[in-house]
């Protein structure tokens, strides 16, 4: 599919000509990585963050949130949990934060490689590179950094104390797998400055870089910061250009990618599961994603996750999550997955 189809397919309107897309979506998905839906047991190991992301709840100028640092032995109790509730993988994921020091997260690495089965995928930020050499000596299997956006005018507006580092994180993501990472990315849909040509953009670099894990949910504004604040309307392309944060135009986003990248890992994410606490994990699931990430966050920490507000499963726990993700998961007829679920 070329880009100017993929365009075209964004702002398609017409209910009956979406059911293709659907279809065909879910055939690739079916063809390509089968009706198994692989369980990552997600950790917020910490919310500190030195990021100024217009867009992010935690980042560091936001105020009044308590930041935590959670203690190495609660991270590897949430991880065994995971094991334990038949999860393939954890994700650690955190704020940027120096404080989490590159050592600690390599032996907390090495602790889960050596006692389970499970892969271990890291999500935290920006790193130097021998911090990302050490962690993938440890054992670390996968990496998650999303691009956000594929347009550098509009990376540098949304990331405004680095101008420019869009590029450094596609070199990030370069290096990544030449360490012998797999590496996921991904956008938000409807960021406030995002028009049609430059999702479409951001579809076409996932298929470029043959991306092994695609992440895609729509942008959800948080009050405390630039982007959800009184500016916000400022940011917004003209109103035939600007691409809306809607439940319809992700799942297209969502169903696109499947269809270019085949082989992908994609989730159904928990963005979409807070835009549409009813049906948006089983939407996900079948336009073309084929993962989810179940909150294994202990409750006291995960309220203060606070990247958006209204976030789903926050006042859930664990167990509660593994049965509703089970549940909605067997009720539009697909497995749940076994082992880690790496990329085919
Ligand atoms: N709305 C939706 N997604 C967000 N993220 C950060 N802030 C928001 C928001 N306000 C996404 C970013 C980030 C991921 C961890 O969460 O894409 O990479
Ligand atoms: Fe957490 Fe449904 S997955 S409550």
């Amino acid at each position: 599919m070329q880009r100017t189809e993929i365009l075209h397919w964004l702002q398609e309107t017409d209910e009956a000509r979406l059911e293709e897309l659907w279809a065909r979506a879910d055939a690739v998905r079916a063809a390509n990585v089968g009706d198994e839906v692989h369980l990552r047991g997600l950790i917020e190991i910490s919310n500190f963050c030195v990021r100024q992301c217009a867009y992010c709840g935690i980042n560091a100028c936001s105020q009044g949130i308590t930041r935590y640092r959670m203690p190495p032995a609660e991270i590897l109790a949430c991880a065994r949990e995971a094991h334990r509730l038949g999860y393939g993988s954890v994700v650690m994921q955190s704020g940027e934060d120096p404080g989490l020091r590159a050592e600690t997260i390599a032996d907390i690495v090495r602790e889960i490689k050596t006692t389970t089965p499970l892969a271990v995928t890291l999500s935290l930020g920006e790193r130097d590179d021998d911090e990302l050499k050490a962690w993938k000596a440890a054992g670390a299997d996968r990496f998650l950094l999303r691009f956000e956006t594929s347009d550098p005018a509009l990376y540098d507006v949304i990331h405004p104390s680095l101008p420019g580092t869009l590029s450094d994180r596609m070199a990030q993501l370069d290096r990544m797998r030449a360490f012998g990472y797999e590496i996921g990315t991904g956008v938000m849909v409807g960021i406030p400055g995002q028009t049609w040509e430059i999702l479409a953009q951001d579809i076409d670099t996932f298929r470029r870089y043959d991306m092994d894990m695609i992440g895609i949910g729509p942008f959800l504004p948080s009050p405390r910061t630039p982007l959800g604040g009184p500016d916000a309307a400022s940011y917004l392309a003209p109103p035939d250009r600007q691409v809306p944060n809607d439940e319809l135009t992700t799942l297209k986003a969502v169903a696109l990618t499947r269809i270019v990248c085949p082989r992908s890992n994609i989730p159904s994410t928990t963005a979409l599961a807070t835009l549409d606490p009813k049906a948006g994990r089983e939407l996900g699931l079948c336009r073309g994603a084929n993962v989810v990430m179940p909150n294994v966050t202990p409750p006291e920490y995960r309220v203060l996750y606070e990247i958006y507000p209204g976030k789903a499963c926050v006042h859930e726990t664990a167990q509660v999550c593994h049965g509703c993700m089970e549940a909605r998961i067997r009720s539009i007829g697909r497995t749940m997955g076994k082992g880690p679920g790496g990329r085919r």
